[in-house]
């Protein structure tokens, strides 16, 4: 349906003319609901983001899913809720390809967003998901508004899916709201 007709009812008699279109986010797409980025090396974590966003999905929300090396730090504000997630290597450190998305969001506003952090990890390190906890703080610093607890999934994401599942769901009751 062309957008004109109810922009020329809202503004009744003003003679504003001009071309009122549908707000539009990254590549194109009319702006989603969420969005989860993630960054994973041997694909745990990028499992565990497709399993998010089935559940999410099944629960009728709008969600884009997406490779951190596939996005800039600017398409987050296309988004009304942002989930970030990225495995945990080194010494508690971020996930190689989220390291220079997660130094772009530096001096970001994501004021009135919703957000949230997940990712995997292994116990038997000493720093365990500590990613999770980095981008949690980042996000908060960006000024959004983390409504759920950072997911951290130890060891094998298969054995874990009940336990993301019901975050997901969690987080789509947020959505809805
Ligand atoms: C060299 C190395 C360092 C790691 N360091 C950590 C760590 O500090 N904390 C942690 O929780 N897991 C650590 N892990 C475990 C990984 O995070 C885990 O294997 C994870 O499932 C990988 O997820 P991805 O496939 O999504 O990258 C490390 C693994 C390796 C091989």
């Amino acid at each position: 349906m062309d957008d004109r007709p109810f922009a020329f009812i809202l503004l009744g008699n003003l003679s504003i003319e001009g071309d009122i279109r549908p707000i539009r986010g990254d590549r194109g797409a009319v702006m989603s609901k969420a969005l989860i980025v993630y960054g994973s090396t041997t694909g745990s974590t990028e499992m565990l983001a497709s399993h998010i966003a089935d559940t999410m999905k099944a629960e009728g929300i709008d969600v884009r899913i997406a490779n951190v090396t596939d996005m800039d730090v600017e398409d987050l504000l296309n988004y009304e809720t942002i989930l970030l997630g990225s495995s945990t290597w080194g010494e508690g450190e971020l996930q190689d390809d989220f390291i220079s998305f997660y130094d772009d969001m530096e001096g970001l506003s994501l004021k009135g967003k919703r957000a949230a952090a997940f990712g995997c990890g292994d116990s038997a390190y000493g720093h365990f998901c500590e990613a999770v906890d980095l981008l949690e703080k980042k996000l908060r610093a960006c000024g959004a508004q983390i409504i759920a607890p950072g997911l951290k999934i130890d060891g094998d994401v298969t054995e874990a899916e009940s336990k993301a599942e019901e975050w997901a769901k969690q987080i789509a009751g947020l959505v809805r709201a």
